[in-house]
């Protein structure tokens, strides 16, 4: 089998190195965020040619609020910023974009422009584009355990019906596959509460390469290194 037939459907990205990536210039690590959400546009454009069918960026975790508040603030202007000035095109590339997360949490003028880009991107069919904004993996189970206890309160489930089934429909992710590879970039090795229940069967890809410098021939080296791991399953 060729391996460049072996493409995931599903690719999960942690993002890191923004701040390092500025500090090593001598600029803002919010300047960082700057670059690293210009690289945004390529990798959705890379998945997009591919044919690759859904895409989840990992771009503010429930633990991020312990950030300065203006790296907090510099995050949320930056997504709408993105939001407003990307989604006509977006459109037009047939993206349909979906925010997973507790986005009630999120600032009001963010989580309008959320909307707006969601509704404007829904008629679409291509690549499935999934902002993780505010989102914890510890916490979306959390969620779908209070789920669960609510249903079985009103007596709509039995503990029979509670299965790994019920608990993935109650997630965020609720009808996205799972991801089949999971990109990390910046160096560190760790998942960081990332689509934790999702990943248990996912490939695992971590790159040296800081977040704003990971273009289209290091998300290649991210597919062949997913191709071979492929190879190796069909092989057994
Ligand atoms: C980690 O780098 C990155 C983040 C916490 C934020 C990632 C967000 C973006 C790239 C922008 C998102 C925008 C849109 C439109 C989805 P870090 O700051 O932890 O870097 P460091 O490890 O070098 O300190």
């Amino acid at each position: 089998m060729e391996k460049s037939n072996i493409l995931p459907t599903h690719i999960g990205i942690i993002m890191d190195g923004n701040g390092r990536w500025a500090q090593k210039r001598g600029m803002l690590r919010s300047i960082g965020h700057r670059y690293g959400t210009e690289t945004i546009k390529p990798a959705i454009s890379f998945c997009s040619g591919k044919g690759i069918k859904y895409l989840t960026l990992y771009a503010f975790s429930t633990e991020n609020w312990k950030r300065p508040s203006y790296e907090v603030d510099t995050l949320m202007s930056l997504i709408s910023e993105y939001l407003t000035k990307e989604t006509a095109e977006m459109k037009a590339n047939n993206v349909v974009l979906h925010f997973i997360g507790d986005i009630d949490k999120i600032p009001q003028k963010a989580r309008a422009t959320i909307s707006w880009a969601e509704k404007e991107t829904s008629e679409n069919n291509g690549l499935n584009v999934n902002i993780a904004l505010n989102y914890g993996g510890r916490a979306e189970i959390v969620m779908a355990a209070k789920k669960i206890a609510s249903l079985s309160k009103q007596g709509a489930v039995s503990e029979d019906d509670i299965n790994e089934g019920l608990i993935s429909s109650l997630l965020y992710t609720a009808g996205i596959p799972e991801p089949d590879l999971i990109i990390r970039t910046g160096g560190e090795k760790r998942l960081s509460n990332f689509l934790i229940w999702q990943s248990a069967y996912s490939e695992l890809y971590f790159s040296d390469v800081l977040w704003p410098d990971f273009k289209d021939d290091e998300f290649e080296k991210a597919l062949d290194y997913y191709a071979s791991r492929k190879r190796r399953f069909g092989g057994l």
